[in-house]
């Protein structure tokens, strides 16, 4: 039934109920009687509250998509309203519906675009880094060590500073290189490319591990690639937010072909931060290849990070267009 009717009717029944009344037990002298005046009052009250219930009952499928529509996030999709009936409110809720599996949609395909090309964009960076200034600065350590080994004495000495100073130069760019694109994972693979990232936020206040269960489903590069970024945002925030103590990395089986990552620390917990960049960069990943992603308290207190992902049958598009 159309809303037009649903209302219309609504009123309908209860002017009729009122007038059958009137018509009926209820009479109305005039000058109106004290006790007539209390059974008019009395009456119009409960018309009042009958209509009231009645509109609340009608409108209430608008009430349930307005909830969906003020809550709905394509970050976190999923969430539908369910159609009931038939008319324009089932209409317009099975359009929302619609429009919100297409945004989800684009919006999935446009983060993937984005992040392809942030990935390119990376590598490209860590290759010029490599291949240009790790290539300069190793000429300047050769040339250095060449003037250090024909220099007079006093001067020898601050040849080999500088010799130190480009060293360290050039593990530093290093480092970069291989933040900005883990060639670690394409070299030795997902697991030693964990470890090295887990050892690398280890401080003296802070104790990293990585706990990798050998025997792990394969996994397409495309999710090796989400879950080694999602580790990484993980450990950079426990190491600048969470005050903690101890972080710890698990890579394990679970049933069906998945695998699940966990990043959990000791720390104060994420509480009701706003989700910043690097928290809906995760979910935009772990959306791009279909998998679970849980932020949470830890079974200890502090934060975990919970990504499930399936084995072998992710989406590739990540892999087609960064690799
Ligand atoms: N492990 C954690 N422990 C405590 N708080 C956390 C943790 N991880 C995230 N938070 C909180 O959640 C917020 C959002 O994190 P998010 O990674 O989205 O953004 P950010 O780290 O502040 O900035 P960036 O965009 O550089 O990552 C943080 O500002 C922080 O308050
Ligand atoms: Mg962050």
């Amino acid at each position: 039934m159309s809303l037009y009717w649903r209302i219309f009717l609504l009123n309908a029944v209860v002017l009729v109920v009122a007038i059958l009344l009137l018509l009926g037990p209820v009479t109305v002298s005039t000058p109106v009687l004290f006790g007539e005046a209390l059974v008019l009052i009395v009456g119009l009250v409960v018309m009042l509250i009958a209509n009231a219930v009645l509109l609340r009952i009608g409108l209430a499928p608008l009430a349930r998509l307005t909830q969906t529509m003020v809550t709905a996030d394509l970050l976190k999709p999923g969430s539908r309203t369910t159609v009931t009936g038939h008319g324009e409110i089932a209409e317009l809720t099975t359009s929302f519906n619609a429009m919100l599996a297409r945004l989800e949609a684009e919006r999935a395909t446009s983060s993937g675009r984005a992040l392809s090309a942030q990935e390119a964009e990376r590598r490209r960076i860590a290759q010029e880094l490599h291949d240009e200034v790790g290539q300069t600065l190793t000429a300047v350590l050769l040339q250095l060590k060449h003037a250090a080994d024909r220099a007079p004495q006093p001067v020898r000495e601050d040849l080999r500073q500088a010799q130190e100073t480009t060293r360290a130069g050039l593990d530093e760019i290093r480092r970069i290189a291989r933040r900005l694109r883990p060639g670690v994972l394409e070299e030795l693979g997902l697991y030693s490319a964990l470890r090295a990232l887990t050892a690398e936020f280890a401080t003296s206040r802070l104790s990293a591990t990585a706990y990798i269960t050998p025997g792990l489903p394969p996994l397409a590069p495309a999710t090796e690639l989400v879950l080694y970024r999602i580790a990484q945002e993980g450990l950079t925030n426990t190491a600048r937010h969470a005050r903690a103590t101890l972080v710890e990395v698990h890579l394990r089986a679970l049933p069906n072909a998945r695998v699940g990552l966990l990043v959990r620390d000791n720390g104060q917990g994420i509480g009701v931060a706003a989700e910043g960049a690097g928290i809906s960069g995760m979910r935009e990943r772990a959306l791009l290849i279909g998998a679970d992603l849980g932020i949470g308290q830890g079974p200890h207190g502090g934060t975990e990070i919970r990504l499930q992902v399936t084995g072998n049958t992710a989406d590739d598009r990540l892999q087609e267009n960064a690799r």
